[in-house]
């Protein structure tokens, strides 16, 4: 089968390579397992970080496919699928897989694939505008963490919630479900991208780039009175500033939800910001870094959330062919992407 390969490490462009000659998974399968004919795969920054960053001398880093979302058809299903598993030979799933099967070779960018049952969901055949290229998208990696923000949030009808990274993969979900759930949503991001963060639901678009000081532009404008200030702040794009700063519009008992690891904006403010008391010049505002465990339980609830139209669009930046994953992974590296990039990878 074909399929992309890392075979050193770097850019994708110094490490992709198309492969032809791949080995097509071993039948029959075990357990709860189903392959999978894969239709589309949507790339995600963690896919870059694989790339450039696990030095290919890792045991678990020889020659993996990337790829962690995905959509596709099932053509066999294991022998102990659960009883109650609604996923059938011809079903249309889609769901994401773990940094760790990646790791060991299972990768999304690839004709077929293994999975466990329990990574994905049905793709809602009722949302007759979802194609499958959007379903990758949506029921992958960035839908799923959107879905997770969201529950570790509490989010609830009439909070007041800021998404920053707004038109980001993960924050163009975060934005339709917490409005989608009742919330008055503010987004931030560049202006080339505030009409697609107010065509999510963001009643308001804060503009980063025109702000040379944005966290003192939010406490002007939504600081003062307790009614005035957010009660939850989604951060899909890892401004620390935004949560130092955040006692000045976040109310004291909001919540800052940060996704963005790596050390330097991740671990490091997570340690301070989680450890350091108050009385030591900590911020007095509950903080959270998220880090996801993809499943087929968030997956079919991104699908729900589609069904019940609280999920109106899949914003697409763009769709690329199979043979073109460089390219795809290139415009995803700019960090300037609209919503997901997708890949076609049946032909
Ligand atoms: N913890 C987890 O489990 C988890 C899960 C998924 C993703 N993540 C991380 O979350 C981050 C977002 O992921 P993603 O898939 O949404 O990425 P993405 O789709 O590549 O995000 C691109 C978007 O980020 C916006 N952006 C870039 N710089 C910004 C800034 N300084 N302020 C506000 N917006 C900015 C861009 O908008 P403009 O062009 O308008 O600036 C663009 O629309 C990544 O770092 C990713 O690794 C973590």
């Amino acid at each position: 089968m074909r399929a992309w390969k890392c075979t050193s490490s770097g850019s994708a462009r110094t490490c992709l390579t198309l492969q032809s000659d791949v080995l097509a998974p071993r039948l029959p399968l075990r357990g709860a397992n189903i392959l999978v004919k894969v239709s589309h795969a949507s790339l995600n920054p963690a896919d870059l970080v694989l790339m450039s960053l696990l030095p290919c001398w890792l045991p678990l880093r020889r020659h993996p496919t990337p790829g962690l979302d995905f959509s596709g058809t099932v053509l066999d299903i294991g022998s102990s699928l659960p009883p109650d598993s609604n996923i059938r030979v011809g079903s249309k799933v889609a769901g994401a897989i773990s940094q760790w099967d990646v790791g060991v070779g299972i990768g999304t960018l690839s004709e077929y694939i293994v999975v466990d049952a329990g990574q994905v969901a049905p793709v809602p055949a009722s949302v007759r505008w979802l194609g499958m290229g959007q379903a990758a998208g949506a029921m992958g990696i960035a839908g799923q963490t959107a879905v997770s923000m969201v529950f570790s949030a509490h989010i609830r009808k009439g909070m007041r919630v800021l998404v920053n990274g707004a038109s980001g993969g993960v924050g163009g979900f975060v934005v339709q479900i917490c409005e989608g759930l009742g919330c008055e949503v503010v987004g931030v991001c560049s202006e080339a991208n505030k009409t697609l963060v107010r065509a999510l639901g963001a009643i308001e678009v804060v503009d980063y780039q025109a702000y040379q000081d944005l966290p003192g532009h939010l406490a002007a404008r939504f600081g003062g009175s307790h009614d005035n200030n957010m009660d939850v702040i989604m951060d899909c794009a890892g401004n620390q500033e935004l949560y130092t700063n955040s006692p000045k519009y976040l109310k004291p008992e909001g919540k800052f939800v940060n996704i963005v690891g790596g050390w330097s904006q991740g671990v490091i403010p997570f340690v301070r910001n989680k450890l350091r008391p108050v009385v030591l010049g900590g911020v007095p505002r509950d903080y959270t870094l998220f880090l996801l465990s993809a499943s087929g339980t968030l997956s079919k609830q991104v699908a729900e959330y589609l069904e019940g139209g609280i999920i109106k669009k899949v914003p697409i930046d763009s769709e690329f062919g199979m043979e073109q994953a460089v390219e795809a992974y290139e415009k995803l590296a700019t960090g300037r992407a609209r919503g997901k990039i997708t890949l076609k990878v049946a032909s």
